[in-house]
């Protein structure tokens, strides 16, 4: 595991450190979900969840009880199985969970309701994710609730719930040098993905068959699964912002947009790249994408500590707006184009995202009304986009149908910043000739 049990050690003393005085913290796994039938979507653990306990398995509750004299990490999880681990995979089961995992006390997830509450009771508050899991959320009332049936028998019931997300998700925000260290390997894989589809794509494929070449290259280079449903959008499509239908045939002389990532080990990457077909951009693509690469490199520049969140979508609408003026797409003065949202007729997402275990990962944008000040460790998105639906009869119709998005992953250093996905070419000449040689 590229996280050592010391930083998950670290982490849950980090947070309870920061809960109020006689309080305890609830989590619960993720929990599985049918496919169809009797088929199950592959389980995922919940990032919170696992970002404390580097826990894998479902069927698990966690307990932080800062200061409890027999422990402080308690883990509920499925007990040991032969027949059903015969069927359905290996379990920890609460040795397990000390041993592995770190837990200073760890019972059998069946047994919760005799023990959970209480390690509840004589607590005065609760923290609790409340609204992500409604079954689990009506569980937790259920124990509150009997020990609130024994108040005349002298049980102390909490009296305050509280949000564990806020300082959790500041936590998770600031990457340590492990997380960082997978994140830009994270990123690599993605990267390579990218260029073995642009090796690999020609006209007359049909759009998952370009997929295909994603998840071939996640997997073989440990990334078991895409961080979030790849985006393979030829012409037109490119201008469908969630397009994940991937079903169409790739035409001669069209774009191809695709945003597609890997996780690794827990750590989502999140990349697009657009590249013609047949390897040769049309004039009118080439300027509009040229357009779409100077927003992103203006965007990019601005990534630094002390800069705020918002200067990088600023920075790189700025440079669309000007340049979509220049190309006839938008008329008008500059600022008032952006003040009225003018722009979102052809850019109607932000430059960027949090990135981390999630795709769009935890942290707030905004402290107090203001902007948050970039700090090293945070990583983000950086992925200006233009889109001309084809059926807009404002834009020179040259123009229309074509949609561009590039996507990058950058890390705030000390110094500035490092962008993790680089290995996935940008530049038009580079993306041609990578694509020139591979059919040579
Ligand atoms: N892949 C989702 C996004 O770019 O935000
Ligand atoms: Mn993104
Ligand atoms: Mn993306």
């Amino acid at each position: 595991m590229s996280i050592a049990r010391q930083e998950f050690a670290r982490r849950r003393r980090n947070l309870m450190a920061h809960m109020e005085e006689n309080s305890i913290a609830i989590l619960s796994a993720a929990p599985e979900r049918t496919r169809n039938r009797d088929v199950e979507y592959p389980y995922r653990q919940d990032s919170d969840f696992w970002y404390l306990s580097g826990f894998s398995e479902p069927g698990a509750v966690m307990a932080l009880i800062p200061g409890r004299e027999h422990g402080e990490f308690v883990l509920f999880c499925r007990e040991r199985d032969p027949e059903m681990e015969t069927w359905n995979g290996y379990r920890a089961g609460p040795d397990g969970a000390v041993e592995q995992y770190g837990a200073d006390d760890a019972f059998p997830i069946n047994d919760i309701d005799d023990i959970l509450p209480g390690l509840i009771e004589g607590r005065d508050r609760v923290y609790h994710d409340l609204g992500r899991d409604p079954d689990f959320d009506r569980q937790l009332m259920g124990w509150v609730n009997s020990i609130r049936a024994r108040v005349r028998s002298g049980a102390h019931p909490p009296g305050e719930f509280l949000a564990l997300t806020h300082f959790l998700h500041d936590q998770r925000l600031i990457k340590s040098a492990a997380e960082l260290r997978t994140m830009r390997k994270a990123g690599e894989i993605s990267a390579a993905a990218h260029v073995r589809a642009m090796e690999k794509c020609r006209p007359g494929m049909y759009e998952y068959q370009l997929e295909a070449e994603y998840l071939h290259e996640f997997m073989r280079r440990g990334a078991r699964f895409p961080a979030y449903p790849a985006i393979v959008g030829g012409g037109a499509n490119g201008c469908i912002l969630h397009y994940i239908e991937n079903s169409a045939k790739l035409r001669d002389g069209d774009l191809v947009l695709v945003d597609a990532g890997g996780e690794y080990q827990y750590y989502a990457s999140d990349i697009t790249r657009t590249w013609p077909v047949n390897g040769r951009f049309s004039p009118e693509q080439q300027a509009i994408y040229e357009l779409v690469l100077a927003a992103q490199h203006a965007a990019i520049e601005q990534v630094r500590p002390g800069n705020h969140w918002n200067r990088p979508h600023e920075e790189a609408l700025r440079v669309l707006v000007r340049g979509m003026k220049d190309l006839g797409l938008l008329e008008g003065d500059e600022d008032e184009l952006i003040e009225q949202d003018e722009y979102r007729r052809y850019f109607m997402h932000r430059t960027g995202h949090w990135l981390g275990l999630d795709v769009h990962d935890v942290g707030d944008y905004k402290i107090h009304d203001e902007w948050r000040v970039l700090e090293p460790g945070m990583v983000m998105t950086v992925e200006p986009g233009l889109y001309i639906p084809p059926h807009d009869r404002q834009a020179p119709s040259k123009f229309r149908g074509i949609g561009v998005r590039i996507e990058d992953d950058v890390a705030v250093t000390r110094k500035g910043h490092e962008v993790y996905t680089e290995g996935a070419p940008k530049e038009p000449r580079e993306i041609e000739k990578l694509i020139r040689a591979a059919r040579q």
